[in-house]
């Protein structure tokens, strides 16, 4: 009889680690999938989106959880899961990062007597004031079976008194959807819609991303790392897809005045900071691969730089994904918007080379696939 997983996809993050290993479990005679959409992130650009163009399946339900506080949000997701995972009956909920979503079904399912497989597990930035960070260290220690993406996942479950035995080290899924895009992703047409196409190759640009609570959330905070941005797009035009959350906080504060005010970018020397909407997969991939610079504080995007081989100037104090400071092009420059500035002008004087690090392949997923099969 086929091993019934249930696979859980809730916000943004989690499409790109969910789609290559439905991909993998697709036509695999011993695997029955079962997707779960939560519905944590449900906008047209922060969830469907994604689906179309990974060549997600259409979910099998969609919990519809939507939006709230963190107790809102979980418990929501909690609620409307267990149901499912009653229904289902499955011989795995396999859940992906570090999300809302993550930590909610890892806990139905276990407390079920389901077994929990945690992808990207083991990641700390030893910073519990992240809720991210939260949801990472308890999913962890509950799940049954954890995949980790870097050496240091392994050593930090180890460190946990966590039992070898349940660690894989099987390299990171993201990348193996940025592998399996990549070309794709070159035909994409956003830098000749953004006047970014010059007829030798790109003009230089950098990309922006923001969304972290603690830098968007606060008025001083947001001010000061919003203003140091400014200040380097007078030299250098920067792209910035808005997140829901920060566009809400960008308004709330009335800090548009910081932002160019035309959409399209300006003759042959144009300069400044310039919003767009939250772009699909292959667009932001693209945006990224051509760019100069990516100033960011997500997660996901200091490993994608790496295995692009970009300069990141990670605007946050810590980072729980070391290997792309280490072997990789981030440079970890803190909130502070003069340490900010510093970093990014000299990452642009001098970039950062960097290698990939190891089992960043492609074939995460394949080897996901194999471990749940043997088990
Ligand atoms: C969540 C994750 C974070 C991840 C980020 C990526 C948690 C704790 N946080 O943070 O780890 O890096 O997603 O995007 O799970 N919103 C929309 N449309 C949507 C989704 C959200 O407008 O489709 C708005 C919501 O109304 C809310 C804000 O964006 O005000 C934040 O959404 P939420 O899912 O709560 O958290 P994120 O900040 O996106």
């Amino acid at each position: 009889m086929a091993i019934k997983v249930i696979l859980v996809a809730g916000a943004r993050p989690n499409f790109m680690k969910i789609a290559p290993i439905m991909a993998a479990m697709a036509g695999d005679e011993r695997l029955e999938p079962y997707l779960v959409h939560t519905g944590q992130h449900y906008d047209q650009r922060m969830s469907k989106l994604f689906f179309e163009e990974l060549g997600i399946p259409k979910p099998d339900i969609d919990l519809g959880v939507g939006s709230g506080s963190h107790a809102v949000q979980t418990a929501e997701t909690i609620k409307r899961f267990e149901p499912v995972c009653i229904d289902q009956h499955p011989d795995w909920v396999v859940v992906v990062g570090d999300v809302n979503s993550t930590i909610a079904c890892a806990l139905v399912a276990t407390k079920l007597g389901v077994r929990v497989a945690h992808v990207e597990a083991g990641l700390r930035s030893f910073d519990r004031t992240m809720p991210e960070e939260i949801n990472r260290v308890l999913t962890d220690r509950i799940s049954d079976l954890l995949f980790t993406t870097e050496p240091s996942g392994n050593t930090n479950l180890a460190a946990e008194g966590v039992d070898p035995a349940r660690i894989r080290f099987v390299g990171n899924v993201m990348i193996d959807t940025l592998l399996a895009h990549r070309e794709r992703a070159a035909n994409s047409t956003l830098l000749d819609r953004l006047a970014l196409a010059g007829p030798d190759g790109p003009r230089p640009y950098g990309v922006v991303t923001l969304h972290r609570p603690a830098n968007v959330d606060t008025e001083d905070c947001l001010k000061g790392i919003l203003g140091a941005i400014a200040e380097l797009a007078e030299t250098l035009p920067l792209i910035f897809p808005v997140h829901p959350r920060t566009a809400k906080q960008i308004e709330r504060f009335g800090l548009g005045r910081l932002f160019a005010t035309d959409g399209i970018l300006p003759g042959e020397v144009g300069r400044g900071l310039f919003a767009i909407e939250p772009q699909g997969y292959l667009d932001f991939l693209h945006l990224m691969a051509k760019s100069r610079i990516v100033l960011t504080d997500s997660g996901g995007l200091q490993e994608e730089t790496t295995v692009l081989g970009v300069p990141c100037v990670t605007m946050r104090d810590n980072t729980e994904r070391p290997v792309t400071c280490e072997q990789g092009t981030n440079n970890l420059a803190g909130t502070d918007p003069a340490a900010i500035l510093a970093a990014a002008r000299a990452t642009l004087a001098d970039p950062p080379t960097g290698r990939i690090p190891e089992l960043w392949d492609g074939k995460a997923s394949e080897r996901i696939v194999g471990v749940l099969c043997s088990l």
